[in-house]
């Protein structure tokens, strides 16, 4: 099991995959090889003033993105050659970060993480926010990236509406349609089943997004700012290594209990298969059993077609 805990692992000493490290990641960063990191998934703080048990969000505008480029550059040489960028932000600084990330990277989406959040009170003197800017980043044009691991299924009634012969087993109406830029997942209230006691907890569905497009099998994510462990836990599940730090003792020990409980479940290595693996074969079994339907179905037309000639034949004759 990862060695999340409170005392400070030594990557040197131990190795540093698969582990999350109770330190300031700029200390811990040069310790990880370059080139060796296929995913880097940032949630840093957004500089709101946010209580981490630490200082980390209460840093002026200056020295906030003093530090952000800071890590920035200690980070992204970390990355393989076709390794790209998750970052978490709000309107705040995404400009200037992203400015930042632009004279590093090539710029391939923002997505706006819309967080549902009900309407209730909020700002009066203006309009409430209610998104987080998420900005994705590559390093190279042949950046990694699998489509089909996320793709989105078509709902009953638009495959229904698509139930002509023409459309039976069409591979796209099969696999479904891939996600696009607005990312509507619910933030984790209070009585979230996923919630631990971390005041900007990401939810899973959002981080293993990421990590199933943009991360091989196998690979291995860095997250620098691991808070209560989503991106480990997420990596996990998705059959992908980690490595990250987080400067609270707390939430490391909490992300040790997180990754503990996981080791409670079969793992996708543990079956051989990761989920999107076993996502494709669902898919693959799906549209030959379909195929086969459509067969069958024009078989029997064409029997039934043809005992009616044969009849009329009879009849005739
Ligand atoms: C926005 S939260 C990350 C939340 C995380 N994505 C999750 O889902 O739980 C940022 C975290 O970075 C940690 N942090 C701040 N500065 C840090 C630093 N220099 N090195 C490592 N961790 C840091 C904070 O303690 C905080 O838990």
């Amino acid at each position: 099991m990862p060695a999340a805990g409170s005392a400070p692992v030594c990557a040197a000493d131990i190795g540093w995959r698969n582990r999350v490290h109770c330190e300031d990641a700029l200390q811990g960063l040069a310790r990880i090889p370059d080139g060796s990191i296929d995913l880097l998934i940032a949630d840093p703080p957004y500089g709101l003033g946010k209580d981490y048990g630490n200082d980390s969000d209460k840093l002026d505008t200056e020295a906030y993105l003093r530090w952000t480029e800071q890590w920035i550059d200690a980070a992204l040489p970390k990355l393989k050659a076709n390794g790209s960028l998750y970052i978490f932000l709000t309107w705040r600084y995404s400009p200037e970060i992203f400015v930042m990330l632009k004279q590093r990277m090539t710029m391939l989406n923002e997505i706006v993480w819309d967080r549902r959040v009900p309407s209730m009170g909020g700002t009066t003197r203006r309009y409430s926010s209610v998104h987080d800017t998420i900005g994705f980043f590559a390093r190279a044009k042949d950046y990694y990236f699998d489509l089909d691991a996320i793709r989105i299924p078509y709902d009953a009634e638009t495959k229904k509406a698509r139930s002509r012969s023409i459309f039976v087993g069409a591979k796209w109406l099969e696999m479904g349609y891939n996600p696009k830029d607005v990312w509507s997942v619910s933030r984790l209230h209070r009585e979230h089943k996923e919630r631990a006691d971390h005041p900007t907890q990401k939810p899973l569905e959002i981080v293993e997004r990421m990590i199933k497009a943009s991360c091989p099998p196998g690979g291995v994510v860095l997250d620098p700012f691991m808070g209560s462990g989503t991106t480990a836990v997420a990596a996990r599940r998705c059959g992908r290594d980690f490595v990250g730090f987080e400067l609270n003792a707390d939430y490391c020990r909490l992300i040790a209990q997180r990754l503990d409980a996981l080791a409670l479940v079969p793992m996708p290595e543990d079956v051989g298969e990761t989920p999107a693996d076993v996502a494709a074969t669902n898919v693959v079994k799906k549209v030959k059993a379909t195929r086969a339907k459509a067969k069958r179905k024009a078989k029997v037309v064409k029997n039934t077609e043809e005992t009616k000639a044969e009849a009329n034949e009879q009849v005739s004759g």
